[in-house]
């Protein structure tokens, strides 16, 4: 029988810095192919430390997948779970080196069960253009296309999307 290669469990603040290289490295590998050089630059430019740890503070939780063996240390993805006005709203970030593993699945999971804990019926996401496929796998569907606004101030093509959520 094959041995999990990685674990999933909540973060701490102490994960905020694997939590930005992850993210980091996410973008940079993966929504580099979707993007252009000025795009990427500017959706990297504001993961400090810091951000994670004051969404937490104001209650989003992280689910991260961390590697069990040597040669893939630190968080190789996260999902979050974020309620926002009144949605529901998640994302999910998964290293290059990691990708198409399952690890998006099963961090999203955990993010979907504490969506469904905290009584939320639907969950949204604003999916990348690097992800849209991965969140359809995942039961979503497509509620519309548009942009999210970068601090920067550039647009950001990306595809509003909901799943039902089961209790
Ligand atoms: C989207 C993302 C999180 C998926 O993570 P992952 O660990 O590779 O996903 P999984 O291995 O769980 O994939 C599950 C299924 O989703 C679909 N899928 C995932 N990535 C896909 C891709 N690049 N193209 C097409 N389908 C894809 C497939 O059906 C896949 O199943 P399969 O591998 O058996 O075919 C990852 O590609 C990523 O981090 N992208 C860049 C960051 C980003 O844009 N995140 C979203 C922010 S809103």
């Amino acid at each position: 029988m094959e041995t999990a290669w990685f674990e999933t469990r909540r973060a701490n603040w102490t994960d905020a810095e694997h939590l930005a290289a992850a993210h980091v490295d996410s973008i940079r590998s993966i929504g580099a192919r979707f993007y252009t050089a000025e795009i990427v630059d500017d959706w990297c430019d504001t993961l400090t430390d810091d951000v994670y740890v004051r969404a937490m503070q104001r209650g989003e939780v992280f689910h991260i997948a961390v590697g069990t063996g040597a040669d893939m240390p630190g968080v190789l993805g996260f999902a979050s779970h974020r309620v926002d006005g009144t949605q529901h709203r998640t994302a999910v970030y998964v290293r290059g080196a990691a990708a198409r593993r399952g690890v998006g699945s099963a961090v999203f999971r955990s993010a979907e069960a504490e969506a469904i804990a905290a009584g939320a019926r639907t969950i949204h996401v604003a999916a990348s253009l690097a992800a849209v496929e991965f969140y359809r796998s995942n039961g979503f569907s497509e509620v519309r296309r548009g942009e999210h606004r970068l601090r920067s101030g550039r647009e950001l093509a990306c595809v509003f999307m909901r799943k039902r959520l089961e209790r």
